[in-house]
């Protein structure tokens, strides 16, 4: 059996369907069902015998203990997280609770039950922690991408809590022994993205005729990469990664968030056209976003060169197969949107994000 942390959430739960589609495998989800966790997401396992859902939070030692003794897990998959920039400047301590000592104590049970296990399921055992990009800080417009042994210099509440984690689990590591991986991994996109990040919130918005908003000038730059990308090189780590390494993952797709917000307009101008005019005329520029990092890129050479990973999808491929599965999933959209959803729109946009143009 693989435990999974926070695989009802956007990138836990598509590693855990892409997963159960390749290979045969008990997991065990583990998710405290915030409100970016869908166990919706998940439906098309109803009946399989290999999936198996447990709602608890990462930072109760006690019963990720007991699962541990329980199941007696191979590995363990670390998604768990606080995810959003935004939500960590309104209110960080959820991103303390989870991140930082939420992967301290998931640490911890992982340790006593690695320490007790004999010597040759002790050497098969696999911590494997899903960390960020924004750990390394942002990048001026000339800079090389951030390489493994870039510096650590986080900048939001999200990425510091990350970087606290990521140096957590080099200490176990180093101190205990504890055979961790970490994976440094750039913006993801793609089905069963929570629609309070950048993509699948301006395709619903202008689906919906409202406002897209831009933050600042919209010349920050992201380095996208398709979910299914994303798992399938956490699956080759996992496989194939050097025990105590870690290993960045990107897309080698460096875009503006402004020419983001262009294509998905035009691709939904042709997949279904506006009555009048474009969507991009719903484009809206608003507030920045405060300490809002510039350019993250990533080098992802490591990983295709040790373990021979690289991304399938193209920016162009992925985004349309993104859009395509929007509009083709409008049962999943009305289900997030009945939950807190609406109510973060209020609390983070005011009245902008509601305004049509
Ligand atoms: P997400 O916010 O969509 O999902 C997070 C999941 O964790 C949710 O299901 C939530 O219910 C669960 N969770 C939160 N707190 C928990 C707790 N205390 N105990 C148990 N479960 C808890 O996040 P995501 O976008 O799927 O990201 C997954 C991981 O990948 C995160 O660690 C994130 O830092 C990392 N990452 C994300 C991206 C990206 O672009 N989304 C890029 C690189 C790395
Ligand atoms: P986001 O999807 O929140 O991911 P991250 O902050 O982890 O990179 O944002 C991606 C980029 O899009 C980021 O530069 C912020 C910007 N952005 C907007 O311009 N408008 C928005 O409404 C959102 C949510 C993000």
């Amino acid at each position: 059996m693989i435990f999974v942390t926070g695989g009802a959430g956007f990138i836990g739960s598509n590693f855990i369907l892409d997963l159960l589609a390749s290979q045969d495998e008990h997991v065990l989800n583990i998710d405290k069902l915030t409100y970016a966790g869908n166990p919706y997401n998940l439906a098309s396992l109803d009946g399989d015998e290999r999936y198996h859902f447990v709602q608890a939070d990462i930072a109760d030692r006690e019963k990720i203990t007991q699962l541990f003794e329980q199941h007696q897990p191979r590995a363990i998959i670390h998604f768990a997280a606080e995810s959003h920039v935004d939500r960590s400047i309104h209110s960080p301590g959820e991103f303390i609770h989870t991140n930082v000592n939420g992967t301290f104590s998931l640490l911890e049970a992982a340790r006593a039950y690695w320490s007790a296990l004999d010597s040759e399921k002790k050497a098969a055992f696999r911590f494997l922690h899903v960390s960020t990009d924004e750990v390394y800080g942002t990048l001026g417009p000339n800079d090389p991408p951030f390489s493994e042994t870039t510096p650590y210099a986080p900048n939001s509440p999200y990425s510091a809590s990350k970087a606290a984690s990521d140096h957590l689990v080099r200490a176990y590591h180093h101190t205990y022994g504890l055979p961790t991986l970490t994976t440094n991994c750039s913006n993801n996109y793609g089905p069963y993205h929570f629609p309070e990040k950048l993509i699948p919130l301006v395709i619903l918005n202008a689906l919906d005729g409202k406002a897209l908003p831009i933050y600042g000038d919209g010349q920050q730059i992201r380095d996208w990469l398709f979910v299914s990308d994303h798992c399938a090189a956490i699956r080759q780590v996992l496989a194939r990664g050097k025990v105590g390494e870690t290993y960045n993952i990107g897309g080698w797709n460096e875009k503006a968030n402004l020419d983001v917000v262009h294509t998905l307009c035009d691709i939904l101008d042709q997949q279904k056209p506006k009555a009048v005019g474009s969507y991009r005329d719903q484009i809206t520029f608003v507030q920045d976003r405060p300490g809002h990092d510039r350019r993250y890129a990533i080098d992802a050479r490591k990983l295709e060169r040790e373990l021979g990973w690289k991304p399938t999808e193209t920016f162009e491929t992925g985004i349309a197969k993104t859009v395509r599965w929007y509009l083709d999933h409008p049962q999943w959209v009305i289900n997030i949107r009945t939950g807190g959803y609406l109510k973060w729109l209020e609390l983070h946009y005011g009245g902008d994000a509601e305004e049509t143009t």
